[in-house]
């Protein structure tokens, strides 16, 4: 968790503000009329909404509503991929480009709507051939290439829920998801390009369908060419989707169909499945990519930078700007390969007019030099964008200033894996920003901020935790075989409203700043990790007593993780410690993927532990912050707080 004092004591001083500029206002998208629409008749906004998209069959009502379970649209039907990719092709926009595809060697890949609506078509009949049903569910481990947007398409063309697995995440990983939604074919590649070098891809699936027995087959995608083991379920991709039909003719869906499942951390071992269905999913991303980055599709060039294996990439990679039929580059490498002006230099190239990024990578473009940018010609762009933290006041003015020439707009967008979509964010043609404030939640949503004790706080210089008091057309459904899990985590602390785990606050003008996890959540550069799912790791190695594991702020990733451990035997000290350390983060690699690798491990004698047995996160995050000590009166020993803070100058940190 950051530390919400810390967060809002900075935010306290931040009074520049930032009117949007005229022309962009006057051509907007979303005007504040939208803002009276909402509030005169949500559904009926929501409805609107909904009409954007094709549907071959009308809902009977907005929305059936047993909370906490929402059923969006009930009655009508569509196809996802017939709205991303054909329904374009039939309004005469088939030779528009759809991806602007760079591989990070240097290859390109330039695929418009006509060529992603082929290679669609040829792999939903392929995966027809293998025996996939609608329902039945697929994962997809796939590097950024556009294979892995053709086969989330293909999946939802033929109705079956995909689970995209992050390329970084282990074998471990990988299986405990595959297994968790009984996926029965596996897509992935050789290997994906990460700084040059090949991952291991194919043989983390190796490794993770060895336990898995119900997988039947495994498609390989050729990317890398690097040797690979293979194994009588595997098939390659280029001998079984090149050779089908490039024509295929979708059914349509009810609006609650399962479209995929994206496991997230939650406050246990077990990452959560979040199950997205189909209508209510896919008209909230059309309408909040169209609304928030004032989409101009036949001329806006729009790049969002995440991974397609987070849920940034399936709502605003994939589904969001392919339903609204927009021009999106994807790039497949890290922004310092081969320099650390690739990211410019693909704005350049590409004339990107709307950037969507994190906090995290503007902060390492930060540490990198405003130089860097300055060599490229940016002056395309037009709108930017944040997503997966909150962005301090210094990162966001940067980011204006030497990305966005000191005019563009920067929309700094709250959102979740459950929320499926944008719900905080500035309209640019509407709002005034300000460097680290989230504005206002979008027309429809009805957020408010709560105490503790469930009372609405007033929109005024008041803080407390972040609700959603009505449904909105993309929220989960469910988690995926846990309806309880479900109701427990979102809907237990307060009855009538989604908990969103997160803190925050109006200011005195009534806009929202987002403080930060208030649970065992971190986020470590964007990217949620449980504390728990480490330290279940670190358990999991034979040396390893106990573990208990911090967010600590980092100044680039926002938090860093910080574990202590309790070494079974005799306490590791000295060279023999520094091993122990080393095989300890390999082990937290190897059990989840290097984006949970702890940046720093205190190996400890004893973890400050309550009466009843908890462990003291508060004082292990002072600990780790390096300050004072808070209150201890509630441990079973006190003494064992100095044994900690004795233990600081010999830890390994990983600079
Ligand atoms: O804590 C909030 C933070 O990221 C969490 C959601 O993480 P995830 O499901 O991985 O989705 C990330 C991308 C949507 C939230 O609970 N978060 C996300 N966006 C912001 C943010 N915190 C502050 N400001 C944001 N704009």
């Amino acid at each position: 968790m950051s530390d919400p004092d810390a967060t809002l004591s900075d935010l306290l001083h931040e009074t520049r503000t930032f009117p949007p500029p005229p022309e962009l206002a006057e051509h907007a998208n979303v005007t504040a009329e939208a803002f009276e629409t909402a509030e005169r008749d949500r559904l009926a906004f929501w409805e609107r909404a909904a009409e954007r998209l094709s549907w071959t069959a009308r809902w009977d009502r907005a929305l059936d509503w047993e909370l906490p379970f929402a059923h969006w649209f009930p009655g009508g039907r569509l196809n996802v991929a017939y709205n991303c990719v054909d329904r374009h092709i039939e309004a005469g926009h088939g030779d528009r480009v759809a991806l602007h595809w760079e591989g990070e060697p240097g290859d390109t890949r330039v695929i418009t709507y006509q060529d992603l609506y082929g290679q669609v078509c040829q792999a939903a009949n392929a995966l027809a051939e293998l025996g996939v049903r609608a329902g039945d569910r697929v994962a997809i481990y796939l590097p950024m290439i556009p294979e892995v947007v053709v086969a989330m398409l293909a999946c939802a063309r033929i109705g079956a829920p995909h689970t995209v697995v992050f390329g970084g995440f282990s074998a471990e990983a990988l299986r405990t998801r595959i297994q968790d939604c009984d996926a029965q074919v596996v897509i992935t590649a050789d290997g994906g390009y990460r700084r040059g070098a090949p991952s291991p891809l194919k043989a983390n699936v190796d490794a993770a369908v060895a336990d898995c027995p119900e997988v039947r087959h495994v498609l390989v995608v050729r990317r890398t060419g690097q040797d690979i083991d293979w194994h009588e379920r595997d098939l390659w991709w280029h001998e079984v989707v090149d050779r089908q039909s490039r024509e295929h003719s979708p059914d349509a869906f009810e609006s609650d169909h399962p479209l995929f499942i994206l496991y997230t951390s939650g406050t246990t071992g077990k990452p959560k499945g979040i199950l997205h269905t189909t209508g209510g999913y896919l008209t909230f991303v059309a309408w909040t990519h169209w609304a928030v980055f004032d989409l101009k599709p036949e001329r806006d060039v729009f790049w969002c930078t995440a991974d397609v294996g987070w849920v940034t990439g399936h709502s605003y990679i994939v589904y969001g700007p392919l339903a609204n039929g927009a021009s999106s580059v994807m790039y497949e490498g890290t922004p310092d390969t081969p320099h650390k002006g690739r990211w410019w230099e693909l704005v350049e190239k590409h004339r990107v007019s709307i950037l969507y990024t994190a906090p995290t990578a503007i902060r390492t473009c930060m540490k990198w030099g405003a130089e860097i940018p300055a060599e490229f010609d940016l002056s395309s762009l037009r709108l930017l964008g944040t997503v997966g933290e909150p962005i301090n006041p210094e990162a966001w003015m940067w980011y204006r200033e030497n990305i966005g020439r000191g005019e563009c707009p920067i929309v700094d967008t709250w959102w979740q894996t459950e929320t499926g979509g944008i719900l905080i964010s500035p309209l640019p043609g509407v709002h005034t920003t300000k460097p680290g404030s989230a504005i206002r939640p979008l027309p429809g949503i009805s957020a408010a901020i709560y105490n503790d004790e469930g009372q609405v706080l007033p929109r005024k210089d008041t803080a407390g935790y972040l609700v959603l008091t009505e449904p909105w057309p993309g929220m989960m459904r469910t988690i995926w075989g846990d309806d309880d899990r479900y109701r427990e985590v979102y809907w237990s602390r307060y009855p009538d409203a989604y908990f969103a785990g997160d803190g925050a606050k109006w200011d005195t003008d009534g806009d929202i700043w987002l403080l930060g996890r208030v649970d065992d959540v971190m986020n470590i550069s964007g990217h949620r990790i449980s504390t728990i799912e480490v330290e279940s790791a670190l358990v999991s190695h034979p040396k390893v007593a106990e573990a208990a594991v911090v967010g600590a702020a980092d100044p680039t990733t926002g938090q860093a993780i910080v574990a202590f451990v309790i070494p079974r035997g005799a306490t590791r000290t000295g060279t023999d410690g520094e091993q122990f350390v080393r095989e300890l983060r390999d082990h937290v690699t190897h059990e989840i993927g290097p984006i949970a690798k702890p940046k720093q491990i205190l190996v400890v004698a004893e973890l400050p532990k309550t009466r009843s047995g908890k462990i003291m996160r508060r004082l292990l995050r002072d600990v780790a912050a390096n300050r004072e000590l808070g209150d201890v009166t509630t441990l079973t020993d006190s003494s064992v707080m100095d044994l900690i803070k004795e233990k600081l100058p010999t830890a390994s940190r990983e600079d």
